[in-house]
């Protein structure tokens, strides 16, 4: 709360109006409109949200124009090079990174409930082997309410804590699935003495006839993937799961929610979308074709969007962006792919785009998804995947913002109101009349 109000006058001669400015730790003033209804009849306007704050948040701090983000407090950049996901999960989720031996504990027991439900593999089968990996983890997400039944009350702070550890320690193992199922491979039982990334690539690669060799590289670069992606405060797929959970939905449905918001090329489909795009460009003659391909994108008449530039917050280079590129190094350098067509490629079509007037100006950079593709591409995920290991990676981020609201005093449904532009009132004229 600050001293400070906003007062909103009306050219009709209606009488102004005041409210109260609040102010966060950091970042823009908001104005409190929340009784504006009452004093005036009439409700703000703002589609796509671009100038509401539509909860308060300790949890995920950016600033745009800088391109900073923080969790808790803590840089990115931080997070990526000292702690791993479980350490970071244990931040979002309470507030604090873990010492030494609540991190024992908090693995412990995330890696408790790492397998899932037996009777789960039946219920994936019911899928068509080529179904989309989002198609499917809606389903088996939004599933597991069926299965644990003794976590989906979500006024329940220890139950909200179980479905918490639970999806957290499940998801790796049912994207696993999700993917073994695609390729017709047998499921691999999780192993809970290796680390979450580590665990979860076993999963992937490893068959009963062959073990997965560990390369440290790859397990890092996971592990970053997932500290990357693990929250970004109230995204389209976040605020999904917030209006979800306000009716008080279970925590798996409201998460389920979230995976299928995420899926969207807008989103987090926009890795998959990006590295499509690169074959594309690529297909086409590559390099010597990137100039035909940003024409297409400047047309205002054509669809074409440069997928993985562009932010609704950042108006500057997306931090998680550099991180993935650096990663993207240290990938392709230790693959021995430091000459990947598809990475150079990538190069110089983001060197191009930074430099040209079209971007400069809408302030328009390379965000997470620019390079992320490229690094599970060179780890051997399949590309229709991508955006689920992003769900994974997610969920803590989505059942930390969840837990936070319904902890909330001031939590109440969320329902937004319209500009009503359809018809008025007017009678049914009987059919035969019509
Ligand atoms: N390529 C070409 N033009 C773009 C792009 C792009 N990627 N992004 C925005 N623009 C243009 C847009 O056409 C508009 O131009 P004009 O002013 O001439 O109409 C201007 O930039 C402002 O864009 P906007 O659509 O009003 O911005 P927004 O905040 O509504 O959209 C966005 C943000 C991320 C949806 C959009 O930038 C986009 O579609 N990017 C490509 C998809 C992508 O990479 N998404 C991943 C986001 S990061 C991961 C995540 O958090 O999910």
């Amino acid at each position: 709360m600050t001293d400070r109000t906003a007062t909103l006058t009306f050219s009709d001669g209606a009488p102004p109006v005041t409210f109260p400015v609040l102010a966060g730790t950091v970042g823009p003033d908001v104005i409190d409109i929340r009784t504006l209804y009452a004093k005036t009849g009439k409700f703000t306007y703002d589609t796509g949200f671009l100038s509401t704050a539509s909860c308060n948040s300790t949890i995920t701090y950016i600033d745009g124009d800088k391109g900073e983000l923080l969790y808790r407090g803590y840089p990115i950049e931080e997070l990526a090079t000292k702690c791993d996901f479980l350490e970071v999960c244990h931040l979002l989720l309470y507030g604090e990174l873990p010492d030494s031996t609540e991190k024992i504990a908090f693995s412990g027991r995330v890696t408790k409930h790492t397998m899932v439900n037996e009777q789960m593999q039946f219920f994936l089968r019911g899928f068509r082997r080529d179904a989309h990996p989002m198609a499917v983890m809606t389903g088996l997400v939004g599933a597991l309410s069926a299965f644990y039944p003794d976590s989906i009350n979500l006024h329940d702070a220890n139950q909200r804590d179980i479905s918490a550890i639970r999806l957290i320690a499940k998801m790796p193992t049912l994207v696993a699935m999700a993917y073994k199922y695609s390729v017709g491979q047998p499921y691999m039982y999780p192993r809970n003495d290796l680390s979450y990334a580590a665990n979860f690539m076993r999963m992937m690669f490893a068959t009963p006839c062959e073990d997965f060799k560990i390369n440290e590289v790859l397990v890092r670069a996971m592990d970053r993937i997932f500290i990357l992606h693990a929250d970004h405060e109230q995204n389209a797929s976040t605020s999904t799961v917030r209006l979800c959970a306000s009716s008080g939905t279970n925590p798996f449905a409201a998460i389920a929610a979230g995976v299928a918001c995420l899926w969207g090329p807008a989103h987090g489909g926009a890795n998959e979308a990006c590295l499509n795009m690169l074959y594309d460009i690529q297909a086409q003659g590559g390099a010597a074709k990137i100039g035909d391909f940003i024409a297409k994108v400047k047309d205002k008449n054509s669809t074409v969007k440069l997928m993985g530039f562009g932010h609704r917050v950042y108006k500057n280079y997306d931090p998680r962006a550099k991180l993935m590129r650096e990663t993207c190094y240290e990938v392709l350098d230790a693959l021995g792919l430091g000459d990947d067509p598809l990475f150079k490629l990538a190069m110089t079509l983001e060197k191009i785009a930074v430099e040209d007037e079209y971007f400069v100006s809408r302030k328009l950079y390379p965000n997470v998804d620019y390079y992320s593709g490229i690094v599970q591409k060179a780890i051997g995920i399949p590309v229709p995947l991508f955006t689920a290991i992003f769900s994974l990676a997610r969920t803590v981020g989505w059942i930390a913002q969840l837990n936070e609201m319904i902890a909330d005093p001031e939590y109440k449904i969320g329902r937004p109101r319209q500009l009503f532009t359809g018809q008025t009132r007017r009678s049914v004229v009987p059919l035969a009349q019509r």
